[in-house]
């Protein structure tokens, strides 16, 4: 694991993006994003949207899949993980929207719409994925004790994970009760990870993630099995590493 330690969330973020500008060139712009929401990589997000303003790069050839998604919202909802998505990203730059990908979170089928997402991961290894990282040391919606070789699957949300997110819904009530997710072996399989975390609030997630023991109680700490990983994180983050 290479750690980048920045002063701040504004630097974390231009950190960040240097990294996707490298595999945008390195891959001739039809990169393979695996993504994520969250409050985490919205700056990284701003980064590519004003580098793409400024034609500096086109995201025409690439494609992306996304980690995860509400199960029981329709895409439409303000916070579906597809409008966040489009809303900060897609929109925004030139990339086809029949090349983006999220896990269908609204079917009548979950067990179907699991094995669809693990199949078209099969055909889209990730160039690089971003990740952003829970209180708890969850990636995408995997909880801690999620297996290592899991792949995509409905998840029943913690309820630490649907408070630290009720902040985007009118009440705790309405955040849903279950997620649909990469697995982490679908994680794992990202040619490169990019992790980021910002503030002190995921300080000890990062310690866990970066120094502690490769556990499932900490699902980031599987990371430190993958040979490319890069963790970017604010000082505030980084607090509490040796
Ligand atoms: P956050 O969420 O970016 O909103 O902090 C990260 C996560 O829970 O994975």
């Amino acid at each position: 694991m290479k750690v980048i330690v920045t002063k701040n969330y504004t630097e974390m973020s231009a950190k960040a993006y240097e990294v996707i500008k490298q595999v945008m060139q390195d891959t001739e712009g039809k990169a393979i994003l695996g993504l994520a929401t969250g409050s985490t990589p919205i700056g990284l997000y701003k980064n590519m949207v004003a580098d793409y303003e400024a034609g500096n790069v086109s995201y025409k050839n690439a494609r992306s899949v996304n980690l995860d998604e509400y199960v029981g919202l329709p895409k439409t909802h303000d916070q579906s993980y597809y409008y966040f998505m489009h809303d900060n990203l897609f929109n925004h730059i030139d990339i086809d929207e029949d090349s983006v990908n999220l896990p269908d979170g609204n079917t009548g089928d979950p067990d179907k719409a699991c094995a669809d997402y693990t199949a078209l991961l099969a055909t889209m290894q990730q160039d690089v994925q971003v990740l952003g990282i829970g209180s708890n040391g969850h990636i995408g919606f995997n909880e801690p004790g999620t297996p290592f070789d899991s792949t995509t699957h409905i998840v029943k949300l913690h309820e630490g994970t649907r408070s630290d997110n009720a902040r985007f819904f009118d009440s705790l009530a309405d955040v849903p009760t279950h997620a649909i997710t990469m697995g982490i072996a679908n994680i794992m399989n990202a040619k490169k990870i990019l992790v980021l975390a910002s503030g002190q609030g995921k300080a000890s997630a990062v310690k866990a993630m970066v120094q502690g023991p490769v556990d499932p109680a900490c699902p980031a700490s599987v990371l430190q099995n993958h040979p490319d990983v890069v963790v970017v994180v604010d000082e505030a983050a980084a607090s509490l590493l040796n």
